[in-house]
């Protein structure tokens, strides 16, 4: 279990971070602008449409899920909705979240940091997905991000992250003409990480992506379909 001393600090199986030391000034005013340029910018989802599609077919229709750092809604959110399933979406950026509810008006979308869900009364949810997201936070967060993905999600419920495969912590990069700060692993750091958070890699798969936009580097993107060990 993690948790908070009530002073910012986070102390757990991970060990121990102070909070208040984390910069996350610059992330969601970075995706404010970018908007729905994002999806001009990733036209080829492949990935992570079969990703939503293996997680929505496990579960039976009407079930909650979790999508952490939803985006502008698609392709994922607006995907599991189709599929009959209940949508919560979590974001830090206004823009982004609008573009959500014009893209699945039938869904919830909240603005939350994912660090803050730990203290939310959102929970449990049947299943969650976290496509890109993970990467926005440094690494010393994100082993307590994905330890607070396992507290969410109820029983063997699945969980499907995606991650660019790169050796980097908290790493500043030009994206879509603003700066935003990633995180990644080489996968066997990743698969080691999502492990000993508590869950089972049931299935990946690995895509070389170059992205339609110039300034964003082509990336190796990985994506992990994980059980929930109760
Ligand atoms: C690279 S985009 C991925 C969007 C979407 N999941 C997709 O794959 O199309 C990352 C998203 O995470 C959001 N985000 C960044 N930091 C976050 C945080 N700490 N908590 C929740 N969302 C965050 C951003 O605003 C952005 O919408």
């Amino acid at each position: 279990m993690s948790g908070s001393d009530g002073h910012g600090a986070y102390h757990g199986a991970y060990g121990s971070f102070d909070r208040a030391s984390i910069d996350r000034s610059g992330q969601a005013e970075a995706f404010d602008a970018i908007g729905d340029r994002y999806d001009e910018a990733f036209p080829h989802k492949e990935g992570q449409i079969a990703a939503g599609q293996w997680l929505a077919d496990l579960l039976p229709p009407g079930s909650r899920v979790l999508d952490v750092g939803c985006g502008t809604g698609l392709p994922t959110a607006r995907q599991l909705t189709d599929a009959g399933h209940r949508v919560t979406g979590i974001d830090v950026s206004p823009a982004m979240l609008k573009l959500c509810h014009d893209n699945v008006p039938e869904g919830e979308f909240l603005r939350v940091d994912m660090a803050d869900l730990e203290s939310s009364d959102l929970v449990p949810f049947d299943g969650a997905v976290a496509f890109f997201s993970l990467l926005m936070l440094p690494r010393v967060e994100i082993p307590f991000a994905l330890r607070m993905l396992h507290e969410q999600i109820r029983d063997d419920g699945p969980l499907v992250i995606a991650m660019v495969e790169a050796d980097v912590d908290d790493f500043s990069i030009p994206f879509l003409g603003n700066t935003i700060r990633v995180s990644g692993y080489l996968r066997d750091d990743l698969r080691r990480i999502v492990s000993e958070a508590g869950f089972e890699i049931a299935s990946e798969d690995a895509y070389a992506y170059a992205p339609a936009s110039t300034d964003v580097p082509p990336e190796i993107q990985l994506f992990l379909h994980c059980r929930r060990r109760p």
